[in-house]
């Protein structure tokens, strides 16, 4: 069953600090607002996505190589790209409140007893918008003057675009050609919120495709298709994910056109990634301010100003989506209440694929007693070195399955004396979606792992 109230993004964000995926930043502190911190099964999902999105994108591709750029950069950087002047969102204050709002949410910002009014009292007295730059500033040395200003970049693709000399320069990229990018992000962002929708701090991968500008239309239609189809093969329900595209009025300063990538989460349909058609905007930009020649020289020599179709994406956005995407509820039917399952009724499964589930496999004995301990043990310090897996004995088995199906394990083996009696050696594996066991060789446990997972 998938839970549809509206009481699902708390169990998902109760799950995630109950199973350590996700916790409140700062939180002994009393925490800090719109900041989480990856716990150490997060960790790994988060990684697992990363991953299956590096190797799509930078390790089976030959036209697309990888960068890690500096969080920290020359400020001239963000004057030309435009994120001085017009990374901004118009503000207004309310003088009884004294709260400020995004002009265009302020209906929706405050609500008492479910209605929209000021905390104050009656209507919310409004100053006229004022615009507010999203950008974190802070200095660089010890005097902090206007010299001193730097910023924490507020999108991985400047650094992209500021190096695309250099990787001209120093590889053997043809164009059409990508330079891809994972890393921090940070934002000032005014309506920040639905878990780690949106936050201050997060991670990007983003991809700058250069391209000759007569096939730009064509390289932005099909990388649409092509992300669109990196969520889906990753488990995301077909029907929850869609492409919408922007209308031409609504796009932000630099961008020709712009496709998002949409999912269905609990609070509605949301941006998951973004593809731009950027134009020539951004090398433009870098040329006339930097006073170098970002043109591209092809085969015959001819200059060429390239175009650029970006997909650009919040990695903690998709981690949401798939957490949220694989988040069941389940009545465990009474067929499937094997003796080892105990008697629980309802199970919290994360259905998540298994090339993105933090933990591959957990090992159990059936019992604490020997030799059946000694063999999980055995089991689990062969698998180790591969794969993320665990070890545990605590508790009833039927326990841990519910534990392991918490964090979206796709497979627990167990270790018994039956197994252990019979010649060849054998473990049940049981299945996390199924819930089914069946009997494994334990010498072919790690190539029919392998044959799952890989
Ligand atoms: N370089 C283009 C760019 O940064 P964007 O639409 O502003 O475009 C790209 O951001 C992606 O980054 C979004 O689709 C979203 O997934 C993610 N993102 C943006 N702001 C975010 C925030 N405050 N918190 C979490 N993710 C965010």
């Amino acid at each position: 069953m998938v839970k549809q109230d509206d009481n699902l993004m708390k169990e998902i964000v109760a799950l995630c600090k109950r199973r350590g995926l996700i916790y409140p930043g700062s939180e002994i502190y009393g925490g800090l607002a719109n900041t989480w911190d990856y716990g150490p099964y997060g960790v790994l999902l988060k990684n697992n996505v990363k991953q299956a999105w590096w190797k799509e994108m930078v390790m089976k591709r030959s036209d697309i190589v990888g960068l890690d750029s500096g969080i920290l950069m020359n400020p001239k950087v963000w004057e030309a790209s435009g994120h001085v002047t017009s990374f901004t969102d118009p503000m207004v204050d309310c003088t009884k409140c004294h709260n400020r709002f995004k002009e265009d949410s302020v209906d929706q910002a405050i609500v008492i007893n479910g209605k929209p009014g000021c905390p104050a009292g009656g209507e919310h007295e409004l100053t006229p918008a004022r615009q507010f730059n999203l950008m974190f500033q802070t200095h660089i040395g010890p005097v902090t003057d206007e010299e001193s200003t730097a910023y924490l970049r507020p999108e991985t693709a400047q650094g992209i675009f500021v190096n695309f000399k250099n990787v001209l320069d120093s590889t053997r990229v043809k164009l059409p050609f990508g330079i891809a990018q994972i890393g921090k992000a940070f934002r000032n962002e005014i309506t920040p919120g639905n878990f780690t929708f949106r936050t201050l701090e997060f991670e990007q991968f983003e991809l700058e495709y250069f391209v000759y500008p007569e096939t730009a239309d064509k390289f932005f239609a099909d990388w649409a298709d092509e992300r669109l189809r990196w969520y889906v093969d990753l488990g995301l329900d077909s029907a929850k994910v869609h492409l919408k595209a922007h209308d031409k009025k609504d796009l932000a300063h630099y961008a020709r056109a712009v496709t998002d990538i949409e999912y269905k989460f609990p609070f509605g349909w949301s941006e998951l990634e973004g593809i731009a058609n950027r134009g020539d905007y951004d090398l433009a930009q870098h040329a006339e301010s930097s006073g170098e020649n970002l043109d591209y020289t092809d085969d015959e020599g001819k200059k060429v100003k390239p175009y650029v179709i970006e997909p650009s994406g919040g990695v903690d956005r998709a981690v949401l989506a798939f957490l949220v995407d694989a988040y069941r509820e389940e009545e465990v039917k009474p067929s499937f209440a094997k003796a080892t399952e105990g008697p629980d009724e309802k199970r919290i499964v994360l259905r998540l694929d298994p090339r993105l589930a933090p933990i591959k496999a957990a090992v159990f004995p059936l019992v604490r007693k020997e030799p059946v301990m000694g063999k999980a043990k055995e089991i689990y310090e062969n698998l180790k070195g591969k794969w993320f897996v665990e070890y545990d004995e605590s508790g009833t088995v039927g326990k841990r399955y519910r534990r392991q199906d918490e964090i979206g394990t796709p497979y627990c083996i167990t270790v018994d004396f039956e197994g252990l009696e019979s010649e060849p050696q054998t473990v049940t594996i049981r299945d996390r979606d199924t819930m089914e066991q069946k009997r494994i060789v334990i010498d072919q446990v790690g190539e029919w792992l392998a044959g799952k997972i890989n």
